[in-house]
């Protein structure tokens, strides 16, 4: 007789809020354990570091759902079909044929090479909110005026985006995320990006321009490594993917570094320590709460639990990011702290495409914060702040700071 699976316990609408309050419990208790997200879906949760590192890199974690668990008559309509087929969603041999396509773009050589445009947009932001601030406004949403704008604006010109549509896009790529929200919400947000993307590609297709989204094309009409829905598929991929994430870590950055003045007065007067704060915030401050979806197709254990088949499968990387048998003091954020092995940019074939431009933005990003406004400081009481309802994303809805 098969035994039955633990019961899940449901996590309240709470969660959105600490999150990590709910993970320290579960890392102790029930470290591999069915839970009920917020909206009700039922999930498998992993919180152990040593656990979360070891499943990333399983191959018996599925991420293509809608050729595994969908029954073979299942044909997807134009819009999820396209939503669906990205590397985040693939596995070997599509996965490998998919990343390949844009791996070199990414490399930290060539990213490098990004460095003083980042610098140069990171600037202009920093004048605008200097000008507001000499226009007597003391108080801006950091959120709103730079963690955002940052990095939507080089990920739309890496691939060739007009950067005019990006109030469009955080519009889009909030729903998208959101696992609460107005119902049909995500639906229609995938169908105005699948809108706007046919457009782009019909006019990057007529008019080829040195970017990204014309390498794909000519890449898609030369010859059979991709198709119409793959590029689409990438496209959004890389667009949601190379801002949601960064824009969180700038915020959730600077309200750590502000919330702990020893940690950030040692950074001001240290800024060779900025490339090491960057992993110590991306381990203490971490932008998702878990990787993305993986699946069950036959049972698997992990971490001396059995998860069933056809199981849907959560690493947290956030909560392994704090485990006590990983991290010292690991509630503690410390500027000079080693923070090498954290798992924010997640582990295995699906390892972070972006993490050396992400690292790039968040190092450029918070010395020229910090340099700018050396009287930077919170304009909330931080028990006030709220996080968004995403079960995916730890992102502030806004983040008020006062400039001086
Ligand atoms: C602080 C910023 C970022 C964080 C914390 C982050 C985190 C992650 C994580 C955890 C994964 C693996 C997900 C999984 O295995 O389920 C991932 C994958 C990915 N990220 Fe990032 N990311 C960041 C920035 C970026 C940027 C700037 C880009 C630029 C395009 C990007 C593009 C991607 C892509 C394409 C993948 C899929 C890789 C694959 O499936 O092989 N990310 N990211």
């Amino acid at each position: 007789m098969e035994s039955a699976a633990p019961p899940a316990e449901h996590l309240g609408a709470d969660y959105f809020q600490h999150p990590l309050a709910y993970f320290s419990r579960m890392r102790e208790e029930r470290p591999v354990t069915p839970v009920t997200l917020p909206h009700g879906d039922r999930v498998w949760l992993v919180t152990r570091y040593a656990d979360v590192r070891a499943a990333l890199a399983d191959p018996r974690l599925h991420k293509d759902w809608a050729g595994k668990l969908t029954g073979p008559d299942w044909v997807p309509d134009e819009v999820t079909g396209y939503l669906a087929v990205h590397m985040l969603n693939s596995d070997p041999p599509d996965h490998t044929r998919l990343r390949k396509l844009v791996t070199k773009a990414f490399t930290a050589r060539r990213v490098a090479g990004l460095r003083p445009r980042v610098e140069a947009i990171t600037g202009s932001l920093l004048d605008a909110i200097e000008a507001r601030a000499a226009a007597g406004e003391d108080t801006v949403d950091l959120i709103g005026a730079f963690a955002f704008p940052l990095p939507v604006t080089v990920i739309c010109e890496l691939l060739g985006v007009p950067a005019r549509d990006q109030a469009q896009f955080r519009q889009w790529s909030n729903a998208i995320v959101a696992s609460e929200g107005e119902p049909g919400s995500f639906r229609a947000a995938g169908e105005a990006m699948y809108y706007y993307f046919t457009e782009l590609i019909a006019a990057k297709r007529a008019r080829p321009a040195d970017d990204m989204v014309s390498a794909l094309i000519e890449a898609r009409d030369s010859g059979d490594s991709l198709d119409e829905r793959e590029l689409m598929a990438m496209l959004w991929l890389l667009l949601i993917a190379g801002h949601e994430t960064t824009t969180n870590l700038i915020a959730s950055g600077t309200l750590a570094l502000l919330t702990n003045p020893a940690e950030l007065d040692r950074l001001r007067s240290d800024p060779s320590l900025l490339p090491g704060a960057v992993e110590e915030l991306l381990r203490y401050a971490n932008p998702l709460n878990h990787a993305t979806d993986r699946f069950t197709l036959e049972p698997v254990e992990i971490g001396g639990v059995t998860i069933p088949a056809r199981e849907w499968v959560l690493c947290v990387t956030s909560s392994a990011n704090r485990d006590p048998d990983r991290f010292g003091d690991p509630d503690r954020l410390d500027v000079r702290r080693d923070a090498g092995g954290h798992v924010a940019f997640g582990h295995g074939i699906h390892y972070c495409l972006g993490a050396p431009l992400a690292r790039l933005e968040g190092e450029v990003a918070f010395g020229a914060l910090l340099a700018r406004f050396p009287a930077l400081s919170l304009a909330a009481d931080p028990a006030t702040l709220r996080w968004r309802p995403s079960s995916l994303i730890h992102g502030l809805e806004t983040l008020p700071v006062r400039l001086r």
